[in-house]
């Protein structure tokens, strides 16, 4: 479907199927959603078995309006009115106190729920033929990499789900960034593609890049684990080639390249990505290393961007998704 003028029938089949109890993968602006409707408990259960996601993660919920995003949440603060205002529909994700409408399956029983309204028309529309503000997790198998077409998500979780709603690759290609409001500070859960001295634009400083800079096992957004969203291909980063003098030949690599580096000595390889500016690397970034697993290469090499806020997001799932290179052994037993 074309994602600005998606095709009614379809849209209302699909908002069929959810109201019924059933999962539909559909695409935001940032990543695909695995969707249910929030306020069915048994179908926010489907989600995660389908993903085999652990019980403690906690779901984003999706709506059609600012109507709609309140009906979720029991607290309203004028800081999250000003971000509303600004950001949304976008791809700024607001945790909030919840409301009776969403049980607690879908915030992994916490008192909290993750809020935004996503961007393209497909998506609103689907959520406003259902009726209901829908749950909505990446599309991918739990710990896996998030999916940025309908492809990826057919390969994860076809026979799995209800329906799958193509409507091309997603235009920022990183998940949202989720913003805490429901303590005293506002906190950065996870950086995204509103960057951290956007928010602080439009509700002044709030010392949230020194948040950004620490990727923990324990932080207090349960998806934030350190391993996670990584492909199947042992993956490791460098800043540098000289890195990987140290680490044992296991035969054909893939290399993915984010910045601008000067890598005369691997001009020839054969598997080479080049995403030379942000933009680039975050729409590609998780397309990339799912087509090097399909590759079949035995290991995934990515040269670091620089340590640069407009680098941050990509450097965060980066982090995520690969290892430093001295954690590097050959897979083959
Ligand atoms: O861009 C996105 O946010 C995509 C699209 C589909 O909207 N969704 C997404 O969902 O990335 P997921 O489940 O893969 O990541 C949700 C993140 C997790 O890190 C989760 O722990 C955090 O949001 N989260 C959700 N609700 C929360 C809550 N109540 N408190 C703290 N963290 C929460
Ligand atoms: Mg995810």
């Amino acid at each position: 479907m074309d994602p600005e003028c998606p095709d009614a029938a379809v849209l209302d089949e699909a908002g069929a199927v959810l109201r019924a109890g059933g999962l539909v993968a559909f695409a935001t602006e940032t990543v695909y959603g695995l969707g249910a409707d929030a306020t069915n408990a048994a179908a926010v259960a489907g989600i995660y078995e389908a993903k085999g996601r652990p019980a403690f993660n906690p779901l984003i919920v999706h709506a059609d309006s600012l109507v709609m995003a309140l009906s979720c949440v029991s607290h309203w603060p004028e800081i999250a009115a000003k971000l509303a205002a600004s950001f949304w529909p976008g791809p700024l994700t607001l945790v909030l106190p919840k409301s009776s409408l969403i049980p607690d399956i879908v915030t992994a029983g916490r008192p909290t729920v993750g809020v935004r309204i996503p961007r393209p028309r497909v998506t609103r529309e689907l959520i406003a033929k259902t009726g209901r503000p829908l749950a909505a997790p990446s599309a991918n198998l739990s710990t896996g990499v998030s999916p940025t077409l309908a492809s990826h998500v057919l390969d994860d979780l076809g026979g799995r789900i209800d329906l799958i709603l193509d409507s091309g690759q997603t235009t920022l290609g990183l998940e949202s960034t989720v913003l805490d409001l429901s303590t005293g500070s506002p906190r950065s859960l996870r950086p995204g593609p509103i960057s951290a001295s956007a928010i602080e634009e439009v509700v002044g400083e709030l010392h949230l890049q020194d948040d950004q800079h620490t990727i923990s096992d324990r932080p207090s957004s349960p998806g934030q684990l350190a391993v996670h969203y990584s492909p199947k291909t042992a993956a490791v980063r460098i800043d540098e080639l000289s890195e990987l003098a140290s680490t044992p030949n296991m035969g054909t690599t893939a290399y993915v390249i984010l910045g601008k580096h000067n890598l005369t000595e691997i001009a020839g390889a054969p598997h080479q990505y080049l995403l030379e500016n942000p933009e680039l690397a975050a729409r590609e970034f998780y397309r990339v290393l799912r087509a090097c697993d399909a590759l079949g290469v035995r290991r995934i090499v990515v040269i670091s961007p620089p340590d640069q806020p407009e680098w941050r997001a990509v450097r965060d799932r980066l982090w995520r998704a690969t290892q430093p290179v001295a954690g590097l052994r050959d897979p083959r037993p």
